[in-house]
């Protein structure tokens, strides 16, 4: 490819997982190459990105609808960390690629985050599963319900693949871990927590002491935040030198997974950390109540998801060359940290 050939459009920039993302393609071998431009919602975000970072950016959010879809028909590559939930956004970027393949003839490239949330089971912390999902197995993947989480989005994105007006990859983290250090975590502009772990630990601070839903006995597969981030970069880089390989659409689901833990096991860790920090009664976690459970999650539903099963192999990713180093035990021995960054963030 040539010069200023791809122009990026980056949803999710100051993101947790998106800014990890940019920070990589900042420093990338060919970054000559990437014209970037993200849609950010904060204006000071948007600022020191633009004079500290030399990236373009265009204030909005993805309510922005119109905004969205003539952003995507400027791009030959968009990466979608903003919301792996958003049917509308999608349909807007649709709206733009299509534009933009009529255009230039050539295909536009949509990576697209989605989350092993799909993969969950009803097992409420009682069970685990020896359903282990691949995502190579396409057929396995295929018959996911229609109504899993993220699917709607991710069924929309199969059809517009199959259509041919874009190409998607759909990158699908389990559990992201660590602490991203990136130079826009310096600037201040990037979200420095993940989601599940900081949600468990936040609960037991507020219960006095590590909670789970039921026995803790499911499994979900985890990640680390730079090796999930380099993951993306992989695929591109795929993308880049040799696109046919590259699965897509329905062979395009690439797992971010490193290892599995039992819920048990990180509830375990957090309980131990919290009264290691004099911030919990014992350092076992006891099963979260009912009542707890709508306290600390929203609703009994969505706090069950803390105890379904979630197993999966990454090996769509492995065999583009991705090499993921950081283990279960090393998110395990990672809690303490964690737990110390969620006391300090919450005062
Ligand atoms: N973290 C995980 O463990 C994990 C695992 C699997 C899947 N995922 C999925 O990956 C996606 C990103 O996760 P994350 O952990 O990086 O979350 P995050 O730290 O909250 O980052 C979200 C990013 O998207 C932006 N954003 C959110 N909603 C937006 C909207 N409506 N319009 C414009 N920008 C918007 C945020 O901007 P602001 O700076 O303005 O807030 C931020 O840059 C989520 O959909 C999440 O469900 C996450």
């Amino acid at each position: 490819m040539s010069a200023s050939t791809n122009p990026i459009l980056f949803l999710g920039s100051t993101g947790y997982l998106g800014g990890s993302i940019l920070a990589r393609l900042l420093v990338h071998p060919r970054v000559q190459e990437f014209d970037i431009t993200a849609l950010v919602r904060s204006p000071e975000k948007a600022s020191v990105l633009q004079s500290k970072f030399g990236v373009k950016t265009v204030i909005g959010s993805n309510a922005d609808l119109d905004k969205l879809e003539n952003l995507s028909a400027q791009s030959y590559i968009v990466f979608s960390c903003a919301d792996s939930d958003d049917l509308d956004a999608i349909k807007a970027i649709f709206r733009g690629l299509k534009k933009r393949k009529a255009s230039t003839g050539k295909t536009p490239l949509l990576i697209h985050t989605s989350g092993t949330a799909y993969l969950n089971d009803d097992a409420r912390g009682l069970h685990t599963t020896e359903v282990i999902y691949d995502d190579t197995n396409v057929e396995q993947i295929q018959n996911l319900p229609p109504t899993a989480f993220h699917r709607n989005v991710d069924l929309a994105i199969e059809e517009a693949d199959a259509e041919g007006f874009l190409k998607s990859y759909n990158v699908t983290p389990s559990t992201i871990w660590g602490a991203p250090s990136t130079p826009l975590v310096d600037a201040g502009i990037q979200n420095t927590g993940s989601i599940q772990i900081p949600y468990l630990i936040k609960a037991g601070l507020g219960r006095g002491q590590g909670g789970m839903v039921g026995k803790g006995v499911p499994q979900w597969a985890n990640v680390n935040i730079d090796d999930v981030a380099d993951l993306y970069i992989v695929i591109l880089n795929a993308l880049l030198t040799n696109p046919d390989s590259v699965g897509h659409g329905r062979e395009g689901y690439y797992f971010g997974e490193n290892g599995e833990h039992t819920w048990y096991e990180l509830c375990k860790e957090i309980s131990k950390a919290l009264y290691e920090l004099g911030r919990g009664k014992s350092p076992e976690p006891t099963a979260f109540t009912t009542d707890e459970l709508v306290k600390y999650f929203g609703s009994e539903m969505f706090g069950y998801f803390f105890g379904t099963n979630s197993r999966c192999r990454a090996n769509r990713g492995r065999a583009l060359g991705w090499k993921p180093t950081r283990t279960t035990a090393d998110m395990l021995a990672s809690i303490k940290a964690e737990v110390e960054r969620v006391i300090a963030k919450s005062g």
